[in-house]
């Protein structure tokens, strides 16, 4: 750990949980196995730097990839994958409603450890609510997604928190003019040069968000999942944990307020992971290498690709994927402070690091004391889907059965809209689609309807060339080799 990088901000008031419980005892007594986590760690060890900041992200690194047992406290009979109270059930496993695999690594491992899967990894969202299902991979009863991976999410992260950031101060500063002016007041949703609709606040302070598009009306932008429905790493780690492992995060039960039970899935097993153990699974995801350019070797195929971005932004595919966005800090820190109350968010146990400067290379590009995100989107959802009545309709994207948290639109249906999808890896992520089943770039790019048909329709009209060039760019889109730290 670089120290000066890694800040220290206060000390954990030191958990009056308890001691940690020797996990070994609730293995079977005189047989060899034992937990496959080789330890847990303590949120004040990071906090007071007794661990540094790669021993943090190894242990990151091993609670991503071991194949956790029972000694562990993997399993959850009393607990949904949608964490509340079930009858205690026996089935230890379900490849639909989970937990249905040994460890993250598990989805996450193209083409290495963090990043996504071909289709065998795909999860049956929505049916952890319905646990189990046990009969049935019906989309009636879920919604199939493909995994995406993790290089640069930190960066996504940071970038999603400073445009709330500015969304919130733009929402604060019209209730305050209201109030002030005596009058009902509209402002422009703008951040980082996105719009998402406008806002109008009453005198009284009450709020119409019908205009507010591509963001919950919470205004809190949710960057994870394809849907945008996770606020951060830490977030999302702690609902894996227990959806695919039945790994319970004291911070959400042992410790949770509104349960307060050390073992709410009654596996016998308390602290199954310690806050300590969320920020060490967190960070290492934050700081997963950043996505690059790798041009062809061969000297046509790289001038397509070079020439293959120009086009991407004439036909207007940067509109949405848009190819760079600043981010003002470079440090990514967590706790977020947008988490929800499940998820820890006591800044005074923040830790943080110069993303631009520390974990494994190679990493995001510094600008002044910012960073430079080339992420291609916008971070807003939108809707690829054409009116069912056009003759010509495209509606692949379309094909979400089941409803989530995704707000109406002007009249549409809320499960119609995902995420413009991080395109810096689209060379390294086959297959694509939120549900995984287009083998090809191509057959996604064809695919666009709805607000994406223009862009599309203008690709197709290309001479066959230019079409070849903008695959090319978005092929020479990768993870790059690991090179060190
Ligand atoms: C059974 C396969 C599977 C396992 C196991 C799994 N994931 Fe995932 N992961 C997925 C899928 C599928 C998605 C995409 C979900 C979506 O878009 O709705 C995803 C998405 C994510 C994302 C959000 C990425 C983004 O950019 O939106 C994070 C973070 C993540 N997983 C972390 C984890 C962690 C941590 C673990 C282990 C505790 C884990 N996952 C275990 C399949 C899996
Ligand atoms: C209106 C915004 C918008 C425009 C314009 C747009 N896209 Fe997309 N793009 C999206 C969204 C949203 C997704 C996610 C679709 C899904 O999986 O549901 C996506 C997905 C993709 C994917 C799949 C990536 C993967 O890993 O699965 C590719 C490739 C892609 N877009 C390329 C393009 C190209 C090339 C253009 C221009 C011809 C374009 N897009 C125009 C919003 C847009």
């Amino acid at each position: 750990m670089r120290k000066h990088a890694f800040f220290l901000i206060t000390m954990l008031a030191v958990s009056s949980f308890g001691a940690m419980l020797a996990q070994d005892d609730f293995c079977p007594a005189g047989l060899p196995e034992r937990p496959a986590l080789s330890r847990h760690i303590e949120q004040a060890d990071i906090l007071n730097g007794k661990l540094s900041f790669d021993e943090v992200l190894e242990h990151g690194e091993e609670l991503f990839t071991v194949l956790f047992n029972i000694c562990d406290g993997q399993g959850r009979p009393a607990t949904t994958g949608g964490m509340v109270a079930r009858e205690a059930d026996e089935m230890a496993f379900s490849r639909v409603s989970a937990p249905d695999s040994n460890s993250c690594f598990s989805c996450h491992n193209q083409p290495r450890v963090g990043g996504g899967a071909e289709f065998v990894g795909n999860v049956f969202l929505l049916a952890q609510h319905a646990d189990p299902i046990l009969e049935t991979t019906s989309m009636m009863s879920s919604n199939h997604r493909n995994p995406l991976g993790m290089f640069g999410a930190g960066p996504i992260e940071m970038l999603a928190r400073e445009m709330t950031g500015d969304l919130i101060a733009l929402r604060e500063t019209a209730i305050a003019k209201a109030k002030e002016q005596d009058r009902s007041v509209t402002i422009a949703l703008v951040t980082k040069g996105i719009s998402f609709g406008e806002l109008t606040v009453a005198v009284d302070g009450s709020q119409d968000s019908s205009g507010i598009v591509g963001v919950d009306h919470d205004l809190i932008i949710k960057p994870f999942h394809q849907a945008g429905t996770k606020i951060s790493l830490r977030q999302f780690s702690a609902n894996a944990m227990n959806q695919h492992h039945g790994m319970q995060a004291e911070e959400r039960f042992d410790l949770n307020p509104e349960i307060m039970d050390p073992d709410f899935d009654k596996d016998g097993v308390q602290r199954e992971l310690t806050i300590g153990d969320i920020t060490a699974v967190t960070l290492f995801q934050a700081a997963l290498a950043t996505p690059g350019r790798v041009l062809p070797d061969d000297p046509g195929r790289r001038e397509d690709a070079i020439r293959g971005e120009q086009i991407f932004d004439e036909i207007g595919c940067a509109s949405c994927h848009i190819p760079q966005l600043p981010l003002e800090s470079r440090f990514f820190s967590d706790p977020n402070p947008f988490n929800p109350s499940n998820t820890m968010r006591d800044m005074s146990q923040m830790v943080s690091f110069d993303m631009t400067a520390d974990g494994p290379k190679p990493r995001l590009e510094r600008v002044g004391d910012g960073a430079i995100v080339r992420a291609f989107t916008d971070l807003k959802r939108h809707s690829l889907c054409d009116p069912p009545e056009a003759p010509d309709a495209i509606r692949f994207f379309c094909n979400e059965t089941l409803r989530d948290s995704r707000p109406d639109v002007n009249g549409r249906h809320g499960s119609e809209f995902f995420i413009t999808r991080k395109l810096w890896d689209a060379g390294s992520s086959a297959p694509y689609g939120h549900r995984g089943d287009l083998t090809t770039v191509s057959e996604a790019i064809l695919m666009h309807g709805g607000e994406g048909r223009a862009s599309r329709d203008a690709f197709t009209e290309l001479p066959f060339a230019d079409q070849r060039a903008v695959v090319e760019f978005l092929l020479s889109l990768q993870i790059l080799p690991a090179a060190g730290s």
